[in-house]
């Protein structure tokens, strides 16, 4: 990108006035490694340079439509003054954006959905898990390329396989080449069912488990309850009660990506001194994994029901690090192994209430040493919701996705504040984590 020229003083004022803001960085000319990770996304319609100064632009408007906003709060003199100069350095910046990019203003017309191509999102989705679901990803990893040839191994409609064929090559995850051979590309090798990296339990449990509830979200809102309890009023029954392979799915997602993908989290809050780390319902463990590998001198303890901990075992077996590692089954509601002086949660609590946070975190609270310290990795709501950004749209998404699925909810550093409180602890600080979503929500033993 070409670098936007701003004085020390716009430098300033953007800062003052949008300190954590993503697009605020892109105009400052500072790295964003989540822009990184756009990146890597090639359906991502935000990997667009040109719209994501649009977003940057769109955002820094905003900022001064509320500066303008604020302008009467203000006696006239000095406090008027230097928000009306703020607000010149804002437009400056702007206005150096478009002469760096003079077509910017059709990238939102290129690039941004409209409302019906938001309420087309879903198709991929389904698209994705028809293919998982028949075993396209197999059959094409196996060699078999025509759609009658993938069909056949498939046992499906040859035809209507071509159809779903070209529908996954407009979004990259199949390509033809040559006409009538398809082949997977590195993106749709994800949905190969064996492999190490396989995403096809990963697509199977949102495009199908997640989405059956998400297809009750209406009513959701409507009453406040999750899609289990609307279910059962209306007397139906979900696919996660109905699906035998349900509960493998689910445990086949839970803590298993490779150790490495946890660097940014592990790497956000300083272990040193630390002595046991406790991974309270980790699932695969990767976390903890990842932690043992970059502190050779820590010990750990994975902590989850014990049909996870099965699926757990063997990955143990094979990490050197398991040495230092016990594992342990325990429902967390009912006890915490003692032990450890760090307690991590990490997309744990956001599935329960209060009430059943405070019975977690009553349990940690038994047993936790005073200069022990909790963890609670999860999606922090910000207080205000005044921008379009798929970092903070990840996050609301997932607070619906916990009221539909769980019935819990995620929080604000506020919320977490009360809520651990109310459980014997002292919230210390909020740690960002690197190019993703989460934060660490480091909390003491009151
Ligand atoms: C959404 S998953 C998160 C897994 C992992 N921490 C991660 O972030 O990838 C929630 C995990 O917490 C475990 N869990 C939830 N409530 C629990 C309880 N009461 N006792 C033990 N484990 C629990 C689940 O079994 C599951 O593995």
């Amino acid at each position: 990108m070409k670098k936007i020229p701003l004085t020390p003083a716009q430098v300033a004022a953007i800062r003052k006035l949008c300190p954590d803001s993503m697009v605020a960085r892109t105009v400052l000319g500072e790295d964003d490694p989540r822009l990184e990770h756009l990146k890597k996304e090639p359906g991502d319609l935000t990997s667009d340079p040109r719209v994501r100064l649009q977003q940057v632009v769109s955002e820094l408007l905003g900022y001064v439509e509320t500066m303008a906003a604020e302008l009467d709060e203000f006696p006239e003199g000095p406090d008027q003054e230097r928000l009306r100069s703020e607000a010149v350095g804002i437009l400056l910046a702007v206005r150096e954006i478009y002469r760096a990019i003079p077509d910017l203003g059709e990238a939102e017309t290129i690039s941004s959905p409209t409302l019906i191509e938001m309420a087309q999102a879903f198709t991929r989705g389904r698209a994705l898990l028809a293919a998982a679901r028949l075993g396209v990803g197999d059959a094409m990893t196996a060699g078999l390329a025509t759609a009658p040839e993938i069909a056949a191994a498939c046992k499906a409609d040859a035809d209507a396989v071509l159809r779903l064929l070209r529908y996954l090559a407009t979004f990259g995850v199949v390509v033809e080449n040559p006409p009538d051979e398809f082949v997977l590309t590195s993106l749709g090798r994800g949905l190969e069912s064996k492999s190490p990296d396989s995403k096809w339990a990963g697509v199977v449990f949102w495009a199908d488990l997640l989405a059956d509830n998400w297809s009750h979200l209406t009513e959701c809102i409507r009453t406040g309850r999750n899609a289990a309890e609307v279910i059962k009023a209306a007397g139906g029954e979900s696919r996660w009660s109905t699906d035998p392979e349900a509960p493998a799915i689910f445990r086949a997602v839970m803590g298993t990506a490779p150790p490495e993908a946890y660097g940014p989290i592990a790497a956000a809050f300083d272990f040193a001194g630390c002595r046991v780390v406790a991974d309270l319902g980790g699932g695969g463990g990767a976390l903890l994994l990842e932690i043992l590998h970059r502190h050779p001198a820590l010990r750990g303890i994975l902590v989850d029901r014990p049909e996870s901990i099965e699926r757990a075992k063997p990955r143990f077996k094979e990490d050197a690090a398991s040495a230092r590692c016990e594992l342990v089954s325990a429902d967390l509601q009912e006890s915490v192994p003692p032990g450890a002086d760090i307690y991590i949660l990490k997309h744990v609590l956001h599935g329960y209430s209060d009430e059943g946070i405070r019975a977690i975190l009553g349990n940690v609270r038994g047993v936790i040493p005073p200069d022990g310290r909790v963890l609670v990795i999860e999606f922090v709501l910000p207080s205000q919701f005044t921008r379009v950004d798929p970092q903070i749209e990840r996050r609301a998404m997932s607070d619906l996705n916990m009221l539909v699925n769980t019935g819990g909810r995620e929080r604000t550093a506020v919320e977490w504040n009360e809520v651990l409180g109310s459980a014997g602890f002292k919230m210390e600080q909020v740690l960002p984590v690197e190019g993703d979503a989460v934060s660490v929500v480091v909390a003491t033993p009151d």
